[in-house]
């Protein structure tokens, strides 16, 4: 399971800081800058921008003609930077700008130092690698220097001379060694510097200056610092922002050393061991804090330290071990906006189910934690409320249809009974999954709704799906599998323009699948079906799956776009499904937009298998396994070229294996077990590296794996192969034909797995076969990390709660 499903997200102060830059009044530039101009982007690939857009980054001096200022777009060139690129022949650049683009490994030229007017310099998230040049001291005017999110490494970059410094960045880089010494000294305007995601070791040197030091933001974290960086931060009695994740110091953390920095808003501390007496409400820390981080700190106790803190509006204590109940004076912080209580051992709230009622509190957070009884009812202008993962009982509380400002509702993984409210339309996102939930999913879905994310899944549901579903125009989401839906197959959902995903596998579905007009289902956006396990009868017509999405998507193996991803500056949420095929169980998958997956299996569908199949390239799983299908295996299946996993078994199917499925190259697990097939075989790593068992039950069949030749008679099949010997081969086999993506989602989802107790108790750890549970165990910050790094590009566009 995945915890950064839904998360609140820490909000970063960078846009508090972001200045004007340099204003340069820009005439149209001369004919020969522009050629120049246009030389510098033939230097690389620019399939990214075109002309216009290139040139409209650029700038000139309205006297001279020269070029002043260049700005790439985001994502422009591709291509290394060469040290005669006519880049350095702009001398009169003061403002350069090439982050975001593929500079593909290129090390820093020292030619940059030719470009000595520049005043801003930002080459963030550029790929770039090696040192930086000393002669980038040549750039005395620089106010800006941007160096962040490259693979830049050697000693701390001499910028002894930059002492018109305001802006520093050369966060997540592999800088080693230490701090020079006298960098604050040298750089009286410096108001941020960041440094976080480095090697850096040693201390950072505050000087005794009677002038007070103008730094404002600081970000130290995720370096091997010693504890003693501290002493000297505590001089900086300007700070707004402070950031010092995973100090890992030897000794724990205390925070009333901060006491003196009275301009204090931000502090992270995440990461680090706090010293219990400091997060109790006699300790001293600077009273002006609106944002205090204390992520995965061993933190027991709740910090009533934060009772002090009357201008908290965002505390996030995730992650830690606390037990007990929420005390309510948390609630009447008068600020309070943002609260994140996720993964500790909470019990509850104390007070009333109305605890939370009078709060000024919008996004709440307690997912995954042990919290039992009634839910409380959702303060007045909750946006976000999160108690995934509990055990909450009783029914959901009916308030939270007058919330009218609510957004993002998930109660999955408790135990609440009694109906759905009547009042869904309101919210983009509701996640009611594994609850004890009944009735019927309230048919009073308005024209308009906003709701994106259906999921009901794993209740105790009845009746029919509502009709008024169709007045969801957003749906993408729906997902109403093993509860006890009666209906016939919602024909009418085509009407939806978004819908991507649908389950409702095990329910009590039936009639026929194939539309009236016996032409193709094609939904428009559908590309994950599960139907499993109801009733559903009849043939398929062969059309049945022209013009599905699944046969125009681009699967997209390395920039994976999650489905749902719903981003905004104050929560991520992602849509999550479990997808079950034979060998591979993935409960909560984080859904990828660019594949498609078809499960019919468990129905009493006949007749042939459509030939249309083969037009879904995109198809990575198909199951039709346990119907009643007649006829040959399709060969069309041969161009699914993605599939990897192929159950038809327990049907009634005839002739050979078609030989063209040899081409399949990223199939790692087949079965056609329990049909009428006869011949051979196809000889090929992915039929031979099966299980005997996914063959068996085909008096015809005869080749490897199955024991005996095709050119004697075939012997006795030895007993039901163990089901763990199939897996162990799949594995083999996907390894030797490099991983496919089904295959690669299941291993980095269950890398990604948190198993708590909880996790084990729901899922069991026996269907976790595919991969070694400890070995393959991360822990849930790493993922965390991961999760941020991924989404790194939109961390500067983040809008901020506090403007
Ligand atoms: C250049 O691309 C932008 C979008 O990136 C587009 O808005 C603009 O119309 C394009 N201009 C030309 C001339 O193609
Ligand atoms: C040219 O720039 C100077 C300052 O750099 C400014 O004072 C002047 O008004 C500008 N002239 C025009 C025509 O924009
Ligand atoms: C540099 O360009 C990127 C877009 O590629 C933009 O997001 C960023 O704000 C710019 N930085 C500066 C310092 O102008
Ligand atoms: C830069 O040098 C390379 C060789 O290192 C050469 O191929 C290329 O033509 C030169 N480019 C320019 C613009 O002079
Ligand atoms: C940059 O481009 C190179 C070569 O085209 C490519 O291999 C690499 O993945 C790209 N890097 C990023 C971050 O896009
Ligand atoms: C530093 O900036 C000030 C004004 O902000 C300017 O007068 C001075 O010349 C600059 N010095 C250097 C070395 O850039
Ligand atoms: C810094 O500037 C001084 C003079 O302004 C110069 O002598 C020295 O070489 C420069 N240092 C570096 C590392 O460029
Ligand atoms: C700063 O002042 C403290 C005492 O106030 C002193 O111990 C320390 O040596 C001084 N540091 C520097 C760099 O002058
Ligand atoms: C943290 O400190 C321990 C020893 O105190 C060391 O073994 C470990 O490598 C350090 N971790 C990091 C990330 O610096
Ligand atoms: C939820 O309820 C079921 C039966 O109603 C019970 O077996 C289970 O233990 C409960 N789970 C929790 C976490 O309370
Ligand atoms: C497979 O695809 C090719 C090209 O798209 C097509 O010509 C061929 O008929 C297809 N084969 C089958 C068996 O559908
Ligand atoms: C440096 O660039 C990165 C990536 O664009 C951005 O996130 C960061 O805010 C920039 N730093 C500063 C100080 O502007």
């Amino acid at each position: 399971m995945l915890l950064s499903r839904l998360r609140l997200r820490f909000l970063s102060f960078l846009s508090l800081f972001a200045s004007s830059f340099l204003t340069i009044n820009a005439l149209v530039c001369p004919p020969d800058q522009i050629q120049a101009l246009i030389q510098l982007k033939n230097e690389f690939k620019s399939d990214g921008c075109n002309r216009s857009d290139y040139l409209n980054g650029a700038q000139c001096d309205n006297t001279t003609g020269a070029v002043t200022k260049i700005q790439l777009p985001s994502g422009c060139v591709t291509g290394v930077l060469k040290p005669n690129s006519s880049l350095f022949g702009f001398h009169h650049l003061r403002y350069l700008n090439l982050s975001h683009n593929n500079f593909t490994s290129s090390s820093l030229p020292s030619e940059f130092s030719n470009l000595n007017k520049l005043e801003v310099l930002s080459l963030a998230s550029s790929s770039f690698t090696g040192q930086v040049p000393s002669s980038i001291s040549n750039l005395i005017f620089l106010t800006h220097l941007n160096l962040s999110h490259n693979e830049l490494c050697g000693s701390f970059p001499i910028v002894k001379n930059l002492t018109n410094l305001s802006f520093l960045d050369l966060s997540d880089n592999q800088f080693s060694g230490t701090i020079p010494s006298d960098l604050l000294a040298t750089m009286p305007f410096l108001s941020h510097l960041n440094l976080k995601q480095n090697h850096l070791t040693g201390l950072l040197e505050v000087p005794n200056s009677s002038s007070s030091p103008s730094l404002k933001y600081l970000s130290l974290g995720l370096n091997q610092f010693e504890g003693n960086i501290l002493m000297p931060i505590s001089k900086l009695i300007n700070l707004e922002s402070l950031e010092l994740k995973s100090l890992n110091t030897s000794y724990p953390l205390d925070l009333s050393i901060f006491s003196p920095l009275k301009a204090l808003l931000i502090l992270d501390v995440s990461k680090n061991r706090l010293l219990p007496a400091s997060l109790s409400s006699e300790s001293q820390i600077p009273l002006s804090l609106e944002s205090l981080v204390l992520h995965h700190c061993d933190i027991i106790e709740f910090p009533n330290i934060l009772k002090t803190l009357q201008n908290l509006h965002h505390v996030d204590i995730s992650s830690n071990r606390i037990i007990g109940k929420v005390p309510e004076w948390l609630w009447k912080l008068p600020r309070i906006i943002i609260v994140n209580l996720v993964n500790n051992s909470f019990t509850g709230f104390e007070g009333s189910t109305e605890v939370l009622l009078n709060s000024s509190v919008q996004l709440l957070d307690f997912a995954y934690n042990s919290m039992t009884g009634a839910l409380p009812i959702p303060p007045l202008n909750t946006v976000y409320l999160s108690a995934w993962n509990n055990s909450f009982t009783g029914n959901i509380p009916l308030q939270i249809c007058n919330r009218s400002s609510l957004v993002v509702l998930d109660l999955s993984y408790n135990n609440l009974t009694g109906p759905i409210p009547p009042c869904l339309s309101n919210l983009k996102i509701v996640n009611l999954r594994k609850n004890s939930l009944e009735g019927s999913i309230p048919d009073t879905f308005y024209k308009g709704a906003s709701t994106q994310t259906l999921d009901v899944g794993f209740n105790q549901l009845s009746g029919k799906l509502p009709r008024s579903l169709i007045n969801c125009s957003f749906l993408k989401f729906l997902s109403v599998d093993n509860n006890r839906i009666e209906d016939k197959f919602p024909f009418w959902l085509k009407a939806l323009p978004y819908l991507q995903v649908f389950t409702l596998r095990s329910n009590r579905f039936f009639g026929h699948l194939s539309p009236p007009d016996q032409g193709p289902l094609a939904f428009p956006e559908l590309r994950i079906l599960e139907l499993s396990d109801n009733s559903f009868t009849g043939s398929l017509p062969p059309s049945f799956f022209v013009n599905w999405k699944a046969s125009s998507l681009e699967i997209n193996k390395d920039g994976r776009i999650y489905m749902g991803d719903y981003k905004n500056a104050y929560y991520i949420y992602e849509d999550t499904l479990d997808l079950q095929y034979k060998g591979l169980f993935m409960e909560q998958g984080k859904v990828l937009t660019s594949y498609s997956t078809i499960d019919f299996s468990g129905n009493k569908l006949e007749g042939q298998i459509p030939e249309s199949i083969g037009l879904l390239k995109a198809l990575i799983a198909l199951n039709l396994s346990n119907n009643a299908f007649t006829g040959h295996i399709p060969l069309s299946l041969a161009n699914v070229t993605e599939l990897e996993s192929l159950d038809l078994s327990r049907n009634k199917l005839s002739g050979e294996i078609p030989r063209e499925l040899r081409s399949l190259s990223f199939l790692a697990y087949v079965s056609v077990a329990h049909n009428q097939l006869k011949g051979e075989i196809p000889q090929g790593p992915q039929f031979s590296g099966q299980a005997v068992s996914s063959f068996e039950g085909n008096v015809g069949l005869c080749g490897l794996p199955l024991q005996g030749s095709c050119f004697a008679p075939p012997t006795q099949q030895p007993e039901e192969e163990e089901e763990e010997e199939g897996v162990l081969n799949w594995k083999a086999v996907v390894i030797g034909y490099g991983p496919g993506l089904l295959f690669g989602l299941v291993i980095a989802h269950v890398l990604a797995s948190y198993r708590t107790k909880w996790f084990v108790k729901i899922v069991g750890p026996d269907k976790h076969k595919e991969a070694d549970p400890v070995r393959l165990f991360m822990s849930l910050d790493s993922r965390w990390d991961s999760f941020n790094n991924n989404n790194k590009k939109n961390v500067e566009t983040e809008s901020d709660l506090y403007k």
